[in-house]
């Protein structure tokens, strides 16, 4: 709007002065064109007079002159008529001729009638003298009038001119916005559409413009991508330089279900319970860096019993960082949104672990009802319009699409925290639409593995209308567009967990001791929560496999299991328990002897800590998910591992072991296979263990959890420039 004032504003000052120079040669036009005119009249007038004046001059006739002189002078612009004779007298004259002319004021002619402007009685005349009989007819003209509208029509042409240049610049301006709206509108559309599915620009004109801000932004973005990728030492202070450098006065609201922290009443007194889960202990460090504020269930006894007024209660308790807000949820929503719709549900929906989805509509409804109360609290807890909003894995697949339509500038960043699976196996889910939907609701929408940002692309594109740009990753939905990437996660480096423990050699010690296992005795661990997605049992019959195959390590091997309760209301959660605890006490019982035995199973829930000292006591871990996004225990069994002993055996169906390329990667569904991988990591020399795991501590060093959050932010940054562009082409319009 300013410029277009600005334009109109310079082009009517330039045509006003154009104006006001031009009108006083305007001017003197008129009054020549004017002049001219009198002088045609005055020589008609003559050529009416000449006849009869020269006959009344010749009869001396003065009445008779006066008679014609008078008619003539009765016209209102004719000042008066006279004769002068050849001694310059003027002889005859009208009645109206002005009181003191004399011949002085007529021209001389020679033969031809000569004009004469003179401005003489107070007034401005033109007198014309003409050859007649000796002397010369003189017409004197009052030509005032002239100046006058010579004055006017100078005016009028001023503001005639104005007028048009005002009426010109506003159809330029017109013109100019209407052509620059539809280019503004080809060029958005461009960036909005992708570029491989119809994404040129409906005008041929703006394509190379068009390809060529797209090129240079993909350049851009590339530098910059590759430059994060070699930028080494990602660390808390990194997130935080680069929330302040690239997103200045962005607020930070996490959303998931299981909360970091949780508060239990134990025979009478609040206990602090740091949950097993992959996604607390991977968001936990990175929220810590970012502050902010972290929505979550309530889940413990006595959570109620910490908050405030608010809800809200700062951690980590010893150190406050960041806002916990809790979220209360009724048993009936528990029971159809958490242990329906999502672990009865999505969870066996994504893993491939042959456990039959359910499906039930009441779980769906309560399914829906949460994320709305989940978005109600991010929309309370948002001081700004254009929060980051970092939403949390498969319990929240609706809520990005419900924020989206509330704070339509937030950036939403949401993360996938399992596998996802090929469309054929999604089409079984009753609200697949509706769950696309809602996850295009983000702005990026992040995987684990590549794998699964493709199994993803593919279900969007069987089943919902959209534009999907495989080069730029980015699915087109209802007008908006989401960046899908993949972002392995990881752990925080180096983990806060090994600052407090011995070195590994007394950690093996205290081991031994608690469990009263003999110090000859090899120590093999799995750590996670009990879930059937984890191949703990396939890892128990390998152990048996071991025994059977290979009798010396009778009585020298022992794995210990850490299985943390977990969903324990689901039937398939109970059965997996007992039948973990029965094939445990078949083998024990089988191969067992008075002081050893080969599977030590405790279904407890165990802290980061202790966590840690297993892994340091360990001579091999196992992680034999049969799927798994990522599985973090394989990264923190590395990364406990400062002494570079023990070997890893990893699925290769987690996500992990596309990065942990020196682990022992096995086939959870070979048990034989996983055998001889067990049998491989109790014979690797220390000079081999220490090489695989040097590699894999660059690794998971260099991935750490700050660049996991630290990429995403980098694309939320570039998301809400590339929006501040087309936000900025918006005003132009
Ligand atoms: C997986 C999921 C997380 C979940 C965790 C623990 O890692 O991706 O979202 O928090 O399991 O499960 P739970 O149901 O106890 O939260």
């Amino acid at each position: 709007m300013r410029m277009t004032t600005r334009f109109i504003a310079s082009l009517l000052a330039v045509l006003a002065v154009v104006a006001v120079a031009l009108s006083p040669l305007i001017g003197g036009l008129i009054s020549r064109w004017f002049q001219r005119d009198i002088e045609i009249r005055s020589g008609l007038v003559f050529h009416t007079l000449e006849a009869p004046l020269a006959e009344r001059l010749g009869r001396h006739d003065a009445d008779g002159i006066r008679t014609l002189f008078d008619d003539v002078d009765r016209d209102e612009r004719v000042a008066g008529v006279g004769w002068c004779d050849a001694r310059n007298v003027l002889v005859h004259r009208s009645r109206r001729m002005p009181d003191g002319f004399s011949c002085r004021f007529a021209p001389a002619t020679t033969g031809e009638p000569v004009f004469r402007s003179e401005t003489s009685f107070g007034r401005q005349l033109l007198v014309g003298a003409f050859p007649l009989a000796g002397g010369r007819l003189v017409i004197v003209h009052d030509i005032g009038y002239i100046t006058d509208r010579s004055a006017s029509a100078q005016g009028y042409l001023v503001v005639s001119l104005i007028v048009l240049a005002a009426l010109i610049s506003m159809v330029t301006v017109l013109v100019a916005r209407l052509t620059l709206r539809d280019w503004l509108r080809t060029v958005r559309d461009s960036f909005a559409q992708p570029v491989a599915s119809a994404a040129k620009p409906s005008s041929a004109d703006l394509a190379p413009l068009v390809d060529e801000i797209r090129q240079r932004l993909r350049a851009l973005d590339g530098v910059r991508r590759s430059v994060d990728d070699f930028r080494l030492n990602w660390a808390p202070e990194t997130l935080a330089a680069i929330l302040d450098r690239e997103l200045p006065d962005s607020e930070v609201i996490v959303v998931s279900n299981r909360e970091p922290y949780i508060h239990n009443l134990v025979d009478g007194r609040i206990d602090l319970q740091i949950p097993a889960s992959g996604l607390v202990s991977a968001l936990e460090p990175v929220i810590r860096a970012c502050s902010g504020t972290w929505i979550a269930h309530g889940s413990g006894s006595a959570d109620n019993l910490s908050v405030d007024a608010h809800d809200h209660i700062a951690v980590p308790p010893d150190a406050p960082a960041y806002t916990l807000r809790r979220v209360w949820l009724s048993e009936a929503e528990q029971d159809g949104y958490y242990y329906g719709l999502a672990n009865e549900g999505l969870w066996p929906l994504c893993h491939i672990a042959f456990v039959r989805p359910v499906f039930r509509d009441g779980d769906w409804q309560q399914y829906v009802a949460v994320n709305r109360k989940f978005a109600d609290a991010v929309i309370a807890e948002a001081r700004t319009p254009r929060p980051i909003v970092l939403v949390q894995d498969y319990h929240f697949a609706l809520l990005p699409r419900m924020v989206r339509e509330r704070l339509p500038e937030a950036t939403i960043v949401t993360f996938w925290h399992i596998p996802w699976p090929n469309a054929e196996s999604f089409s079984i889910c009753p609200w697949r639409g509706e769950i696309l939907r809602g996850l295009l609701g983000s702005s990026i929408l992040g995987f684990h593995t590549q794998f699964h940002c493709n199994n993803f692309l593919s279900a969007v594109d069987r089943f919902l209308e959209s534009r999907i740009d495989q080069e730029e990753a980015t699915v087109t939905h209802g007008g908006e567009t989401t960046l899908v990437r993949h972002y392995p996660i990881s752990i925080e480096w180096p983990p806060q967990a090994i600052r407090s423990l011995p070195p590994a050699a007394v950690c093996r010690a205290q081991v031994q001791e608690r469990l009263g296992i003999g110090a000859d005795v090899r120590l093999g661990v799995g750590v996670e929560r009990f879930d059937y997605t984890k191949g703990i049992l396939d890892r128990f019959l390998a152990v048996e496999a071991l025994l059977v195959n290979h009798p010396e390590w009778v009585g020298r091997f022992s794995f210990l299991q850490i299985a943390a309760p977990t969903r324990n209301r689901l039937p398939v959660y109970q059965q997996l328990r007992a039948e973990a605890e029965a094939l445990a006490e078949r083998i024990n019982a089988r191969y067992g002897r008075p002081n050893w035995r080969p599977i030590v199973l405790l279904a407890e829930h165990h802290s980061p800590v202790e966590v840690f000292r297993l892994f340091r006591a360990a001579d091999v871990c196992v992680v034999s998910s049969l799927h798994d996004g990522m599985n973090l225990v394989a990264k923190e069994f590395v990364a406990a591992r400062d002494d570079e002993r023990g070997v890893l055996v990893l699925s290769t169906f987690a996500g992990a072991s596309r990065e942990l390329l020196e682990a022992l990667i096995v086939n959870p569904y070979d048990t034989a296979g996983m055998a001889r991988a067990l049998v491989a990591g109790l014979s690797m020399s220390g000079a081999e263990q220490g090489e695989r795991m040097r590699l894999m501590c660059e690794i998971v060093k260099e991935n750490n959890v700050y660049r996991w959050a630290g990429r995403m932010l980098l694309d939320a940054a570039r998301i809400r420039k590339r929006g501040h562009l087309l936000g900025w082409m918006e005003t132009m319009n």
